[in-house]
């Protein structure tokens, strides 16, 4: 028998229950319907210190930093698709999932071989009040250019305009549906 699928979810919002939160979950429901296993990290609830651009890593391997970074790489490494999710906020993501990636420094210049960045496949959630996707441009190209640049596999990108109030998104069937796609395209590919 082949290993189910794990699929795990990086949430850049502070709000639990908020509008990032309801798309990842229905992400991860689409995902357990065609069999992965699932688990959800909240960014906001982990210390993760800011990259200090010290280039230790480059000798050592590692982030001079012993923080939560350390479980989510290994759990990253564990996982077959990341869901990174992050609300727009002034055109970019969230300080905690900008601060969650740079800490992508230390694998990416460190280690080699560069195992947690294989064979994974992404999910990418981006949700903003603005009801023109347009504002969400630079937050997707940021994802579009970072993991085209690791060589990560991109396979859905959920994009959620006009959602600003907690709980907004549950009301939009048309995401939802959306999102419960992208779960079970990732898993499936
Ligand atoms: C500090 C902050 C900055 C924001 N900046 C933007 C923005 O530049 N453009 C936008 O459309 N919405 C912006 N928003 C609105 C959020 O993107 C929106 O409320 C989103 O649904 C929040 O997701 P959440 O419910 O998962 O927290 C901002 C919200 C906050 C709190």
């Amino acid at each position: 028998m082949t290993e189910p699928s794990r699929v795990l979810a990086l949430v850049g919002s502070p709000r639990v229950g908020g509008n990032t939160d309801i798309l990842v979950d229905e992400v991860l429901r689409g995902a357990k319907e065609v069999g992965a296993l699932v688990e959800k990290v909240y960014l906001d609830r982990c210390m993760i210190g800011p990259c200090h651009a010290c280039n230790a890593c480059e000798d050592t391997g590692v982030c001079f930093q012993r923080d939560d970074m350390d479980e989510l790489l290994d759990r990253m490494k564990r996982s077959d698709v990341w869901v990174l999710a992050t609300p727009v906020y002034w055109w970019g993501a969230t300080a905690q999932f900008k601060q969650f990636l740079d800490r992508w420094y230390a694998p990416w210049h460190g280690a080699e071989p560069k195992e947690v960045f294989e064979n994974r496949r992404i999910v990418v959630v981006v949700t903003l009040g603005d009801s023109s996707i347009a504002t969400a441009d630079p937050t997707l190209e940021m994802f579009r250019r970072a993991l085209s640049y690791i060589g990560l596999d991109l396979v859905a990108t959920v994009v959620a305009p006009g959602v600003y109030a907690l709980g907004d998104a549950s009301a939009r069937t048309d995401l939802l549906q959306k999102a419960r796609a992208a779960g079970r395209t990732a898993v499936a590919e």
